[in-house]
């Protein structure tokens, strides 16, 4: 389904019409994310339980900001205002719905929200818009630790039962939402819109099947669950059918 065809463009005085209008689309929803999770991280310095979580959520939290400067500098060379864009977005908590004073809330962010981000990035970093692209590297490089992190959490948490059954019910209203927020509807024409003009090198059902199996193969040998398809229905998350396949294959 990718397009390789479509042309670069080079300058953001080159971004025009139709093309820039979806290319601010989806970076306000990329600024969105960036800096909803440094506010989350951030907050997270002071629930964590060791000084060594506490250390890396510090580092986190910095790493996110980066990332959102970075998307307030390629939002002001289009002439937007990013201030004013991150301020019509929802509260951090809300946005994700996490309880930011909550440790395993913290963890199972890290392990969920965060990566459905990097999954998005590493669209943007193959996009036809080179100043958003080339600068999407350097943010992937950090995604890998944060993910790395999510995972041994998931580890640790996991290895007692009594924690494993919270993770899972934080998990199940988590998911989701991180399906909505970070992905959008899996088809329609701004689907097709963003292939065609090489915005994205692949179908949001793509991207997202290929989140499911990346999670799928840590969540099987922690023993943690995908949510009901019910729960998806309730947050009114529009599902394909490839999709709905792996979130039955492990429940
Ligand atoms: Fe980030
Ligand atoms: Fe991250």
């Amino acid at each position: 389904m990718s397009n390789t065809n479509a042309p670069t463009v080079y300058t953001a005085a080159d971004a025009t019409g139709e093309y820039r209008d979806m290319l601010l689309r989806l970076m306000t929803r990329q600024l969105y994310a960036e800096t909803a999770t440094a506010e989350v991280f951030g907050r997270s310095i002071g629930v964590a339980p060791t000084w060594r979580e506490k250390h890396l959520a510090a580092e986190f939290a910095f790493e996110e900001a980066q990332h959102s400067q970075m998307l307030c500098n390629l939002l002001t060379d289009l002439g937007e205002d990013p201030e004013n864009l991150i301020a019509n977005r929802p509260p951090a908590a809300s946005f994700w719905r996490v309880d930011l004073d909550n440790w395993l809330h913290i963890a199972v962010f890290n392990f969920t929200v965060d990566r459905a981000g990097s999954q998005q990035i590493m669209e943007y970093r193959e996009s036809s818009y080179l100043p958003w692209a080339e600068k999407m590297v350097v943010v992937l490089e950090d995604e890998e630790e944060h993910y790395k992190n999510g995972v041994e959490n998931l580890r640790e948490f996991s290895s007692v039962p009594e924690k494993l059954r919270t993770f899972q019910s934080i998990y199940n209203d988590m998911l989701p939402i991180t399906l909505k927020r970070a992905f959008g509807r899996p088809d329609g024409p701004d689907n097709e819109f963003c292939l065609r003009t090489g915005l994205k090198r692949h179908s949001t059902e793509d991207v997202i099947n290929r989140y499911m199996i990346e999670m799928r193969s840590y969540m099987d040998p922690a023993g943690l669950k995908f949510p009901p398809l019910e729960r998806f229905a309730a947050e009114n998350v529009e599902l394909q059918d490839s999709t709905r396949e792996i979130l039955t294959s492990l429940q």
